[in-house]
């Protein structure tokens, strides 16, 4: 199968109330670990890549890394850019085949953010590939993607409103206080807040930085209109704490595949784990 543009998965999920992962990649391990739990549960998966990880595996390894993964698959895939910071950044995803895009002007001003994002919808629109935006400020830190937590600022339900009017993007990425990387306290998330920007919003929510939020949060957010839930940190935890028990235990142990790979299938129980409780089993 091929990529399919991510509005077509969220579509379903946003009409039938169930969240579909939005799990970063950061190298091939994860890639197999995570299109393998998705295969095996029958769930529609969204593979997300940030700049980060971009320059970290490089633009043709990647793309031709996840073109391997689908091309025999049964589920529904789509190839996300997460995070993009710019214009030229997007243009270069989708030319290199990303079926998906976030565009993330949460860091300029409000009037700014619609403008740029406008324009990446233009763009992005005119070949079918869907495009995600951020409003309001996400704590914590994500590559390089950084916001202290006196910068955080949770989304406007009135400008979220005008946001989605004015730019025509295809899902929206809030601020209700979740945060990115490993969480200080334990989060309070502002279901108020969702409730009201879901009441006046059709399109689907992304809840970003969702390692750290508990799981019956996760859940009460995704029967309030979240549609795609971001995962990467809880992964990269599976996939290291793995590799240093294995390696705490054995000094002798140097062959990478007798930890990469059992670092991997740690990877893929947790995603295993996350589409249970997102509700996209046998939904592909
Ligand atoms: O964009 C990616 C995410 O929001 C992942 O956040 O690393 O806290 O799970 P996380
Ligand atoms: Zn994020």
């Amino acid at each position: 199968m091929s990529l399919v543009p991510m509005a077509d998965i969220l579509k379903k999920a946003n009409e039938e109330y169930y969240a579909v992962g939005g799990f970063n990649i950061n190298n091939m391990e994860f890639l197999q670990g995570i299109i393998w739990a998705a295969e095996e549960t029958n769930s529609p998966l969204i593979l997300q890549a940030s700049e980060g990880a971009i320059k970290y595996i490089g633009m043709d390894y990647l793309v031709n890394m996840v073109k391997a993964a689908v091309k025999d698959t049964h589920i529904s895939v789509a190839l996300h850019l997460d995070h993009g910071s710019s214009y030229d950044v997007i243009m270069r995803c989708i030319r290199e085949g990303f079926s998906s895009v976030m565009y993330d002007g949460s860091k300029y001003p409000f009037k700014q953010n619609i403008r740029m994002t406008k324009e990446v919808v233009k763009a992005a629109h005119s070949v079918g590939v869907t495009v995600e935006a951020e409003l309001g400020k996400i704590g914590g830190a994500e590559d390089d993607v950084k916001v202290e937590d006196k910068d955080a600022k949770f989304t406007k339900p009135d400008e979220a409103e005008e946001f989605v009017e004015k730019t025509g993007v295809d899902a929206l990425a809030i601020a209700i206080g979740t945060a990115h990387g490993v969480y200080k306290g334990k989060p309070e998330l502002d279901f108020d807040r969702l409730k009201e920007i879901n009441s006046r919003l059709e399109i689907p929510l992304v809840l970003h930085g969702a390692s750290g939020v508990p799981e019956e949060d996760v859940r009460r957010a995704v029967t309030m209109g979240i549609n795609k839930v971001n995962v990467n940190t809880n992964f990269q935890q599976a996939f290291t704490g793995k590799i240093r028990e294995l390696l705490d235990n054995d000094p002798k142990l140097y062959d990478p595949r007798k930890y990469c790979g059992p670092g991997r299938d740690a990877i893929k129980a947790k995603v295993k784990e996350k589409i249970e409780f997102f509700g996209s089993k046998n939904r592909a």
